[in-house]
């Protein structure tokens, strides 16, 4: 059990005071959008809804979307609700194409970020005095210096490590004996690979809690990495355009998903599909988040693309949770009409003790089929014999689970690329191929 003392006063709320509480952030959100941002006015209007038809949280259905191409509409600052002079900071996230989007914080919207990945990392059972490493990157992408802020926050001293340069992050760890790292869980992996290339124990570190996110990752991949480091790996969840890291975070003590943190960020599912909720509570689909306390950058009824379902409260009752996200809808390849999500074909290669947790996925075009190849490495140990066994059984695995037939190659250890934070996982050669023919 959590100690009380550890947690906020909204973590110690009822549902309905946290409701109650929510309705009144929300119809204020809501109309500091339509009052100061131009574009919401727009789409409130064209939709014929006015945030004074906000009585209820359920209302909030009625209100339009905001997608990315909204902020890319409006490059860079135009959805901005504050004037430039009450702005601290700006970050953008780069997206796989197009322009980024710049998101802003006022003193405020960085106050209520910086408690609450402070509340994400008590989830995770950090306290005051503990030594925190933060491999995100710094810079604009907010992963860095928002675990950063978060940290200091909850009283940790911080180790400001940012992404790349390994060798030197194992050298760190071993002198500095951190007790937390904060990093995506594929540059984790690279880190493992760096412990065992000098010739240090991964369990042997200091390492007692690791909280990862900024990626997909599945509950085998949790098992691989507790084990190996023998530590305690927690998801954390969050984008830019909503905040940055933090929006949600698993509890140690049930690692059972993640409790979105309601008081600040409203979430709904809806059909990835089309604009209606999902039939049911609890069914899959897209997230859609709203901010609530949002001053520079007020977001509502934002589209993230990421697929899970919305399930009760645990170990933070009055919150709901989102089930670990199984991937993005645009992150979907779909073969021979099929839906595959990486994360799927992770959780396969990770049964398979001859391989090792490394592998891409590419896609090419094989006359006018999409053709999909898993390039995946060999643990160290395996033999000829294993490596050619686990080939043939990640082939049929993949058909017998997800009902798609793929090719694999299983490769040496340490041939395929190596992550330096977010990973791409699929190499989409159908575009490369097109890009330089034309
Ligand atoms: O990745 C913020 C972040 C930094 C979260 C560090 C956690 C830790 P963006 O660069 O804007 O922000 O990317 C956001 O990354 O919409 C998801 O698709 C994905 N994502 C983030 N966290 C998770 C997670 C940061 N725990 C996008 N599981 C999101 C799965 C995640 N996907």
């Amino acid at each position: 059990m959590t100690d009380a003392s550890l947690l906020d006063p909204a973590e110690r709320m009822s549902r309905a005071e946290l409701e109650a509480l929510q309705l009144e952030r929300l119809r204020a959100t809501l109309r500091h959008a339509y009052d100061d941002v131009e574009l919401y006015r727009e789409k409130f209007d064209a939709a014929g809804v006015h945030p004074d038809d906000c009585r209820s949280l359920a209302d909030l259905a009625r209100f339009p979307f905001t997608t990315k191409d909204d902020l890319r509409a409006t490059y860079p600052f135009g959805m901005f609700g504050v004037p430039m002079k009450r702005v601290r900071r700006l970050h953008a996230s780069s997206g796989s194409t197009g322009r980024p989007t710049v998101v802003g914080y006022t003193q405020g919207d960085l106050d209520t970020w910086a408690g609450l990945v402070a509340r994400c990392i008590r989830a995770a059972g950090g306290r005051p005095g503990d030594k925190v490493h933060v491999a995100y990157g710094y810079g604009l992408f907010t992963g860095g210096l928002g675990a950063h802020y978060g940290a200091e926050r909850a009283g940790c001293t911080v180790i400001p490590a940012s992404g790349g340069m390994t060798a030197r992050q194992v050298r760190i760890i071993q002198d500095f004996r951190p007790d937390i790292i904060m990093v995506t869980p594929t540059y984790m992996l690279t880190l493992l690979d760096e412990f065992e290339r000098q010739g240090i124990d991964p369990r042997s570190t200091s390492l007692r809690i690791g909280i990862f996110g900024a990626e997909p990752w599945t509950d085998p991949m949790r098992r691989e990495i507790e084990e190996r480091f023998d530590l305690h790996a927690v998801d954390i969840y969050g984008l830019s355009e909503v905040m940055g890291p933090g929006v949600a975070q698993e509890c140690v003590e049930t690692k059972d998903g993640l409790h979105l943190w309601e008081d600040h960020i409203y979430p709904e599912v809806v059909d990835p599909l089309g604009e209606e909720p999902v039939r049911e509570a609890g069914e899959r689909g897209e997230l859609v988040l709203t901010t609530l306390t949002k001053e520079a950058l007020p977001v509502i009824r934002y589209r993230t693309r990421d697929l899970t379902r919305l399930l009760p409260g645990t170990a933070r009752p009055a919150f709901r949770r989102i089930e670990k996200i199984t991937g993005r809808s645009d992150d979907m390849i779909i073969l021979r009409g099929v839906n595959v999500f990486p994360s799927q074909i992770e959780e396969v290669v990770l049964t398979l003790p001859a391989l090792a947790p490394h592998f891409q996925l590419q896609l090419t075009r094989q006359g006018r089929m999409d053709h999909l190849c898993v390039l995946v490495e060999a643990r160290p140990t395996a033999t000829r014999a294993e490596r050619d066994a686990a080939r043939a059984a990640l082939v049929r695995e993949i058909k017998e689970g997800i009902g798609v037939t793929v090719e694999a190659r299983v490769v040496d250890p340490e041939t395929v690329e190596r992550s330096v934070g977010k990973f791409r996982r699929i190499r989409d050669l159908r575009v490369e191929e097109s890009a330089t023919a034309g």
